[in-house]
């Protein structure tokens, strides 16, 4: 189904395409929720992550095995020859010897593309530093396509739009949706030029601010994002933006029926209390990761 036979980039991806990964997550939602499968019997998935992850990784992992396939690990560089000084290159070529499907996390930005020119087999970009993160994205839209919101979305991200790859992910996603796009941050932490003008060019209506109260009544989706503390050059600059955005049950009684996302992990952007308003989605969009990375897996895998 896909031409590219790689998930690097979700701009590799046409509309059709990235249409066609959410009807297949819908159809293979059932085995998500438990229902016995074996459409990947006999296929295996590496997953090689060279930053922390929780969801990302677990999801990959649950898809695998409740579709009957099976997984192999490398969750802690320290533990492999990576300490020894081996190059991505190197145990990439090694490991597509192992397996049928990679998928990758590290921190470097391009290093799912490099990557997938030394790969015998289909890599999957699980997030290269503040590069992409393309399959939180079809995650993401399949969240706000269950709602009945894909067409006509008016969105406020909000945050980290500098270093967040799940960001920069969306927002090219949602540009071939033509959906109306709020973006909310610290002036240090304003999307990257050259994406804002990608997306301008692809015809996006693109609204930037720094308040939330003032798009809030805007909205039918608020998605909030980490500040990537990891990413930052300096610490000092972290402090300086740290705390910035807090959603609470007051900031939401703005607006009763927007619906709240979050790629998780959250720090302290998100309070506790919204956890138990009808308008937080964060954890079921967590648990869609697993029919969406089974589609990811089965598109790439039945060919
Ligand atoms: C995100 C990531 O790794 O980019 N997490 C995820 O995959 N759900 C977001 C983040 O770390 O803030």
């Amino acid at each position: 189904m896909f031409n590219i036979g790689h998930v690097i980039s979700i701009r590799d991806f046409s509309k059709r395409e990235i249409d066609s990964v959410l009807s297949k997550a819908e159809e293979l939602e059932p085995y998500a929720r438990g229902t016995r499968g074996d459409l990947l019997a006999g296929k295996i998935l590496a997953n090689l992550f060279y930053e922390p992850s929780t969801r990302t990784r677990l999801s990959f992992e649950a898809a695998m095995k409740r579709l009957g396939g099976d997984v192999i690990n490398l969750h802690s560089p320290e533990a492999s020859s990576v300490a020894k000084g081996e190059n991505l290159a190197d145990t990439i070529r090694t490991v597509s010897s192992y397996c049928d499907v990679i998928a990758l996390r590290h921190p470097q930005e391009g290093a799912a593309r490099m990557a997938a020119s030394f790969a015998s087999v289909p890599v999957i970009n699980a997030g290269d530093g503040a590069g992409q993160h393309p399959t939180q994205t079809l995650l993401d839209l399949y969240t706000i396509k269950r709602e009945g919101l894909l067409d006509n979305l008016r969105i406020a991200i909000v945050g980290d739009l500098k270093y967040g790859r799940t960001v920069h992910s969306l927002t090219y996603a949602l540009s071939l949706y033509r959906a109306r796009l709020y973006l909310v941050s610290p002036p240090e932490l304003r999307i990257p030029e050259g994406i804002k003008s990608d997306l301008e060019e692809s015809g996006a209506e693109i609204y930037e601010c720094e308040d939330i109260g003032e798009v809030i009544r805007e909205v039918n989706v608020l998605y909030v994002t980490r500040i990537q503390k990891e990413r930052f050059p300096d610490p000092a600059e972290y402090s300086k933006v740290a705390g910035t955005y807090r959603i609470t049950t007051e900031l939401i009684a703005e607006n009763e029926d927007v619906m709240i996302m979050h790629p998780l992990p959250r720090v302290d952007e998100i309070d506790a209390e919204v956890d138990r308003t009808r308008n937080a989605r964060y954890f079921l969009q967590a648990f869609y990761g697993v029919p969406v990375r089974m589609a990811i897996l089965s598109i790439l895998l039945e060919r």
